[in-house]
């Protein structure tokens, strides 16, 4: 009976062995096939007579239960080692966000606060903000602009429904009031730009009731208006991306400001372009000034020890230089086509060593 136990060891030896589920079939079919090893010895069975097919059938049939038995143990273990396997090889991560084709992209206001934060933030500048809701007396009487002033009437303002005490909220006309938002809560030296959407009663090709200003306020005990220059001029130049600036500076007149100036920039428009920096023509920029002393007492800082400039530029109208943008109105009718000739990628922030615009 050796030969049944050593059958035995070798073919459980080979279906332990069998890597796939095609060698154990193979071993499968050497054993119990049609001339397996198993069935040859079940067919002796027939030629044996009583007395030895009592001892032997019963472990040929033993033998063969053992290993059709192991065989389909072996096979199911193999199969899940298979689906294990595949599972692994294929697995895929359902956390990862889906990447469509980007559809949205950033405006150029937008794109242009970016660059103009970048350039401030190089120059030591913070970010400052004010709410677009404000108080008149930040607004207008706190800028040496009192009730009944004049100046009132340029601006064009959007008054809110008037208060209990009969005070009105209004749109706020300029970023200036973030001026004395800031002096109000932080003793000098100050350094801040503030960007931000402004409002006023006017509507046309180059202007629009919602807009947008780039207010800068510094003040320390030295700050002067040749400061205020270099700044201008180093801004212009990291904006408009171009070696040399030529600047102008004009007298003006605001209230909260002593002296006040505005600024152009040099610039070529003769062929339908602008080009800066040569030409004829001249580029508004905005105004500024040292900030009036009246100014500085009211917002608590010392004007026989602090002193400082300010300005205020029009951010709408730089984005349409940089950006070739003729008509300011289309920049806030949300219109998809316009857009997506417009629009930065969301993704390419602006930075001075990175480029700007790209
Ligand atoms: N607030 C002024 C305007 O809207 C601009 C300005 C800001 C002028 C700061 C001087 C200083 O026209």
């Amino acid at each position: 009976m050796s030969d049944v136990h050593s059958l035995e060891r070798d073919l459980l030896a080979a279906i332990a062995n069998a890597g796939d589920e095609a060698a154990l079939e193979e071993v499968r079919v050497s054993a119990l096939g049609k001339k397996g090893s198993i069935s040859e010895l079940l067919k002796t069975l027939g030629g044996m007579n009583a007395e030895d097919r009592k001892q032997k059938g019963p472990l040929i049939n033993g033998l063969r239960d053992k290993v059709s038995g192991a065989i389909a143990a072996r096979k199911s273990e193999l199969a899940l080692a298979a689906l294990n396997a595949r599972l692994q090889a294929e697995r895929v991560d359902v956390t990862l966000p889906a990447r469509p084709e980007p559809r949205g992209s950033i405006h150029p206001v937008s794109q242009v606060l970016d660059e103009i934060t970048a350039i401030f933030a190089d120059l030591g500048f913070a970010v400052a903000e004010g709410p677009d809701v404000e108080f008149d007396d930040y607004n207008f009487t706190k800028l040496n602009i009192p009730p009944d002033h004049p100046a009132r009437q340029m601006h064009d303002t959007f008054y809110l429904a008037p208060q209990a005490d009969d005070s009105q909220h209004l749109l706020r006309t300029h970023t200036s009031p973030v001026q004395v938002r800031t002096m109000l809560k932080q003793k000098p030296p100050i350094r801040v730009i503030a960007p931000g959407r402004t409002y006023r009663v006017d509507s046309d090709a180059t202007h629009t009731p919602m807009f947008h200003q780039l207010e800068a306020l510094v003040i320390d005990e030295q700050t002067n208006l040749g400061h205020l220059k270099w700044v201008v001029e180093e801004f212009c130049k990291a904006f408009f991306e171009i070696d040399t600036v030529e600047l102008r500076a004009r007298p003006s007149f605001f209230p909260f400001t002593e002296p006040s100036v505005e600024w152009d920039m040099r610039c070529d428009r003769s062929g339908g372009q602008t080009i800066f920096g040569t030409g004829h023509d001249w580029l508004e920029l905005g105004g500024s000034g040292m900030v009036n002393p009246h100014v500085l007492e009211m917002c608590g800082i010392d004007p026989s020890r602090y002193q400082g400039f300010a300005f205020g530029f029009g951010l709408d109208r730089m984005a349409m230089l940089k950006y070739g943008a003729p008509d300011l109105r289309p920049f806030f009718e949300s219109d998809i086509r316009w857009l997506r000739h417009f629009g930065f990628a969301a993704l390419d922030i602006p930075t001075l060593d990175g480029g700007l615009s790209r």
